[in-house]
């Protein structure tokens, strides 16, 4: 457990954590550290998150109590037609959303460091850059982690010359030690810390990127990077029990799955997320959520879905009036053999300084190494973020969701996410929290928040390594964490008329800060799973 001190960083990375500190130390605040963070986790875990990929900020600013979510998420470009990603009998085009030019949607990545860094940071991008520069210029030694997902990837790595060159050693996934540099990802990043937007988002960098996308198969013009633009938006503010949550919007599913599940379990007395008894009322509330989830959720800037009224407590009330506390209810749908899951990852961040401003960020490229597409002298791997739309309501995705029109692919369009970065407020403190894992993010984040409510004191480790379990309406089935939960919890699902299934390995890679309001002071906790080779 990390010492407790006025602020707090918690990521995926230690060359990450610390360079948030070290913004901290120069005088900066949550938004420089955050940055600073998410730069660096761009260069240290280039199979979760980087410049080609998005990412979703929650902020918020003490000295006003100003918050706000920073849509960076990724946009289809203008030339996208839906026949390069199914054709006209519903079947989808083999690996068109997952890899290569057709996989990848213009990055917000970039534009969120310089939209948070100018609008919230003290310091300058090109000192919160720094960090990440340096560890792009001279290299790193790579972790277990690092080695072992290479290696999990290295036919993908090895289809893409450019990206094999970077991230593989002579051709083949390197051991931990391995020094992993990226001049050319350096010198990008150095352009945008000088230049702001146009060093990613115009000029040779943007022209590479197309250049690379187009010969890979995709559709990007030069006017899909200069048109692109963050978005500020509302977060979603609910109240749970005596807790005020925050949390992210459409773009994203998580928040407002959040919100119903919260408000559906209110319903109920207690709620012990880890006795049976309650793990099958927030099975039967993640039902629903992720079912109203595929029936009505997509990029609202393209058609109307209605967040309010599906956030609202009236609707959970009603929701949760459908709940049987004794029985599994069935979900019912159209049965096609669904996708394997695909090898995933992302990755998170959290931060509260001295002064209470804080920062949730999770970001990602979709899939361990996104395309596989890295622009020719520019060191960007670009993401495979295409795979989060809905190419067909008989077609899941590789996160096995399913989805309707709201969803559908349209040039302009964001695809739905389940990022979920989220602050848990009350009279204890603030919890600022979030993970990876896909469709797994949100029942994570939902234990995650019941557990930090329900236990009579703040255990912060405890909260990130918990056992986990996950429902997501389709497939119908309850997907627990191997050796998570014992024989008599699953026996006690089963006789509700759950499918239990364990599934091959543990998921997620929480990051936590906790911020005491009685005492100021702060501490921060990151999954355990991060370290285990074994997960991802
Ligand atoms: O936005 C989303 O929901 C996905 N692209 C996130 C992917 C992810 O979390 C993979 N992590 N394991």
């Amino acid at each position: 457990m990390a010492q407790e001190k006025d602020a707090a960083i918690a990521s995926a990375h230690p060359l990450a954590t610390a360079a948030g500190h070290e913004m901290l130390k120069r005088g900066g605040n949550a938004f420089d550290a955050a940055v600073a963070v998410a730069a660096v986790l761009a260069v240290v875990e280039p199979y979760a998150s980087g410049l080609g990929g998005g990412g979703l900020w929650l902020l918020h600013r003490a000295a006003d109590g100003h918050e706000v979510m920073v849509d960076a998420r990724e946009t289809a470009p203008a030339g996208v037609k839906r026949e390069m990603y199914v054709d006209g009998s519903g079947k989808p085009v083999r690996g068109a959303t997952t890899q290569g030019g057709t996989a990848a949607a213009i990055p917000g990545a970039p534009a969120a460091l310089v939209h948070v860094s100018g609008n919230y940071g003290a310091l300058s991008l090109a000192e919160t850059l720094a960090p990440a520069i340096h560890h792009a210029r001279h290299g790193f030694p790579v972790d277990e982690r690092y080695a072992r997902l290479a290696e999990l990837r290295e036919r993908y790595l090895q289809a893409h010359p450019e990206a094999a060159h970077i991230f593989l050693d002579e051709r083949r996934a390197p051991r931990p030690g391995w020094r992993l540099r990226q001049a050319e990802l350096a010198a990008t990043l150095e352009r945008l810390g000088k230049e702001g937007n146009r060093g990613f988002y115009a000029g040779d960098v943007a022209e590479s990127l197309v250049a690379a996308v187009n010969r890979a198969g995709g559709v990007w013009q030069l006017s899909d990077l200069t048109g692109y633009r963050v978005v500020e938006r509302a977060p979603l503010r609910f109240q749970y029990r005596e807790a005020i949550i925050t949390t992210v919007t459409l773009p994203s599913a998580g928040g407002i799955a959040l919100a119903q599940c919260l408000q559906m379990l209110e319903r109920f007395e207690t709620v012990d997320p880890r006795s049976p008894r309650d793990a099958h009322l927030v099975v039967e509330a993640l039902r629903r959520a992720f079912r109203d989830r595929a029936a009505y959720l997509g990029d609202a800037d393209f058609s109307a879905v209605p967040v309010e009224r599906l956030a609202s407590r009236a609707y959970a009330t009603q929701r949760a009036a459908t709940i049987d506390p004794a029985a599994a209810t069935r979900s019912e749908a159209p049965e096609r053999e669904p996708a394997a899951a695909g090898s995933a990852n992302t990755t998170h961040l959290s931060v509260v300084d001295a002064a209470g401003n804080r920062v949730a960020a999770t970001l990602t490229i979709n899939l361990l190494f996104g395309s596989g597409v890295v622009a020719r002298g520019t060191g960007v791997l670009l993401n495979n973020e295409m795979d989060d739309f809905t190419v067909h309501a008989d077609v899941p995705n590789s996160f096995r969701l399913r989805g309707g029109e709201a969803n559908a692919i349209a040039p302009g369009k964001r695809p739905l996410s389940s990022m979920t970065p989220t602050f848990v407020e009350d009279s204890r403190g603030v919890l600022v929290v979030g993970a990876p894992g896909g469709s797994r993010i949100v029942s994570q984040v939902l234990l995650a928040v019941l557990d930090y409510i329900h236990a009579p004191a703040v255990d912060l480790a405890a909260i990130v390594l918990a056992p986990r379990y996950h429902h997501q309406w389709w497939p119908d089935r309850v997907e627990v964490e191997p050796d998570g939960f014992p024989a008599q919890w699953r026996a006690a699902l089963e006789a509700k008329g759950h499918r239990v299934e364990t599934g091959k390995r543990r998921w997620g890679n929480m990051q936590a800060v906790f911020k005491s309001k009685q005492t100021g002071l702060a501490q921060a906790a990151s999954d355990p799973r991060g370290a285990d080779v074994g997960s991802f």
